[in-house]
């Protein structure tokens, strides 16, 4: 083989690797319960239980690693929560990419409008990861990395979650839009310092 294919076939090998990692790590965090766990959360903060809604956050946050609770905003099909009941019939079908698509333009009425019901419970899918990542809160702050800081963002997270989800149930595109730009502040915010 010349030094080409060599490293093609190096990066191919990478690739597969990285995927089944990737894969292997949302199977295992799907079978002990972590969607579970999210989806009990918002369910509570879709009730108005804010403190049933923190508690039940700390459970999950004790029994999760931060990085596999923030893979919960990736596509489905990578092994995060995706968008709505049926796989593949919203695209993108992922979280993050989600948000950042509704933050960049204020979504055409019928989108908003057919979508209403998985717009909403991805408000509060976002608002219980947003509980899930406060309760875990760095033991002491380090440099710039803060307690307090991490607390305000994941707070922003939550109101942003919450927003979104009054607003996609309105069926209002510009408050979709707005509430969409808040928690993707959020998430750069935090992992600006953070991450
Ligand atoms: C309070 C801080 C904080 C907030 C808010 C936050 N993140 Fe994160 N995020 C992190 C940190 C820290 C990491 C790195 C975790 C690690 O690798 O251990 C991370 C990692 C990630 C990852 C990589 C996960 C993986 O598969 O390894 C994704 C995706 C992600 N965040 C998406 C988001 C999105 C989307 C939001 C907003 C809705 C958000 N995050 C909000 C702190 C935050």
């Amino acid at each position: 083989m010349n030094k080409v294919r060599v490293w093609v076939a190096a990066a191919a090998l990478a690739a597969v690797g990285l995927t089944v990692v990737e894969i292997s790590r949302s199977t295992a965090a799907q079978e002990k319960g972590l969607v579970e766990g999210i989806n009990k959360v918002a369910e509570a903060l879709k009730k108005g239980d804010k403190t049933g809604a923190a508690k039940l956050a700390e459970g999950v946050a004790k029994k999760f690693e931060l990085d596999e609770i923030m893979h919960a905003f990736k596509p489905r099909k990578k092994g995060g929560l995706g968008v709505g009941g049926n796989p593949g019939a919203i695209t993108p079908d992922g979280i993050e990419q989600s948000v950042q698509k509704l933050k960049r333009d204020v979504p055409p009425k019928a989108d908003v409008e057919k979508n209403a019901e998985a717009y909403e419970a991805m408000g509060y899918q976002i608002a219980a990861l947003g509980e899930i990542t406060k309760a875990k809160v760095p033991e002491a702050d380090k440099g710039k990395k803060t307690r307090k800081d991490w607390v305000i963002w994941s707070n922003d997270q939550i109101d942003g979650g919450l927003q979104l989800a009054k607003a996609a149930k309105e069926k209002g595109a510009q408050g979709v839009k707005t509430a969409a730009d808040k928690v993707n502040t959020a998430c750069n915010a935090c992992h600006t310092t953070f991450r």
